[in-house]
């Protein structure tokens, strides 16, 4: 099996921590690993190879990264532009054998139970032998907006909607037989090309295209033109809301994609005030905030539910419960700049 893992996003969300030089994934937040060593490290368990498709700018970071963690064969592809899953998954495989189980993954989640990861990738790969594209399901904890919902029976999907509005997001919660897709997939790389040509034929022929122009010496280079002649789509539009291969597994395995600084101080570890663990951080009646920062003191009195993030050349200060909004703060810095 081969994990395709994918660096492409930068986080606007979790400004100023993760930026376009040094995205989320990148960044050291637990127990001095990044998200993407972490990802690594659990997928090299699982996997013979992997094969890592990035923008230019990412791909040095990864490989400085990559060299504080034991060997793993390693592939990768450049993409001049990003154009979404949907293409990089395309072109990855396209460098396999068809018959090649690939296991995709993003690079920025953090998953906390390993042995029930590793169970619910053996089931995985077994459905996948059998030509189905896998999905992975979390179940929901509350409307977002911003994931896919799997509509299950048992192992089967009976739809699969990407992104609903928050009327439709409730009503799935409600119904109970809904998850949450996790953005990992597990299926053979000849499945999921056929199933691409079959509902997003455009997507297919460009990136067969892109891919047979590409520069192949160290590393695949696609070329900037051909990339962007290819359609800007996500693998959940373009093939897994519309295939009827699709099968979902179960996974409880601490999931969280750590989208908000909200997700991420439910996973950091806290004191018996509920403040952050930070050595930098004095605390006067200060209880249940996130304190990010190692470069300078900050002390906080009577201070509750406020997140805190320091990064020396940028300040963020806000409510708990509000972190979504950062994006907009990036969005507003960008517009004056
Ligand atoms: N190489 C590459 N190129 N990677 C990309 C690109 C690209 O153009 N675009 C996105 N990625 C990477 C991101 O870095 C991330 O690791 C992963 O692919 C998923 O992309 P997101 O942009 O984070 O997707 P999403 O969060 O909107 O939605 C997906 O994930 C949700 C769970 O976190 C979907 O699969 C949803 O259905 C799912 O619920
Ligand atoms: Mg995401």
């Amino acid at each position: 099996m081969t994990n395709i893992i994918l660096c492409g996003g930068s986080g606007t969300r979790l400004w100023p921590v993760s930026r376009t030089l040094m995205p989320k994934q990148f960044v050291k937040l637990f127990d001095n690993r990044s998200l993407f060593q972490l990802t690594v490290e659990r997928n090299a368990k699982l996997c013979e190879s992997q094969f890592i498709v990035s923008n230019a700018e990412q791909y040095f970071l990864a490989l400085d990264q990559l060299e504080e963690l034991p060997h793993t064969d390693t592939e990768y592809l450049l993409e001049p532009v990003g154009r979404n899953t949907a293409p990089a998954i395309a072109l990855a495989c396209m460098a396999l054998d068809p018959e090649e189980i690939v296991l995709v993954t993003p690079s920025d989640h953090l998953i906390k139970d390993r042995e029930a990861y590793s169970k619910v990738i053996e089931q995985a790969q077994r459905l996948a032998f059998e030509d189905h594209l896998v999905t992975f399901g979390i179940t929901p904890k509350y409307a977002e907006t911003g994931f896919g919902y799997i509509e299950a029976e048992g192992l089967d999907v009976k739809a699969f909607h990407e992104k609903p509005d928050s009327q439709t997001a409730q009503m799935y919660l409600d119904a109970g037989n809904y998850y949450w897709n996790s953005g990992m997939f597990c299926f053979k790389a000849g499945i999921f090309l056929e199933e691409l040509k079959k509902y997003a034929s455009s997507i297919h022929e460009a990136s067969q295209t892109a891919f047979e122009n590409a520069a192949k010496e160290e590393m695949i280079r696609i070329k900037h033109d051909d990339m962007l002649s290819i359609l800007e789509e996500s693998i959940d539009y373009a093939v897994m809301e519309k295939s009827d291969r699709v099968k979902v597994v179960p996974a409880d395995i601490g999931w969280s994609d750590l989208g908000s600084f909200d997700a991420l101080y439910e996973e950091l570890d806290k004191d018996q005030n509920g403040n952050t663990l930070n050595p930098n951080h004095v605390s006067i009646g200060s209880k249940n905030n996130l304190i990010y920062g190692n470069e300078r003191k900050i002390a906080t009195v009577d201070i509750e539910d406020t997140i805190i993030v320091d990064t020396g050349d940028a300040l963020l200060i806000s409510k708990k419960g509000s972190s979504q909004k950062v994006k907009e703060v990036v969005a507003e810095i960008r517009k004056n700049t």
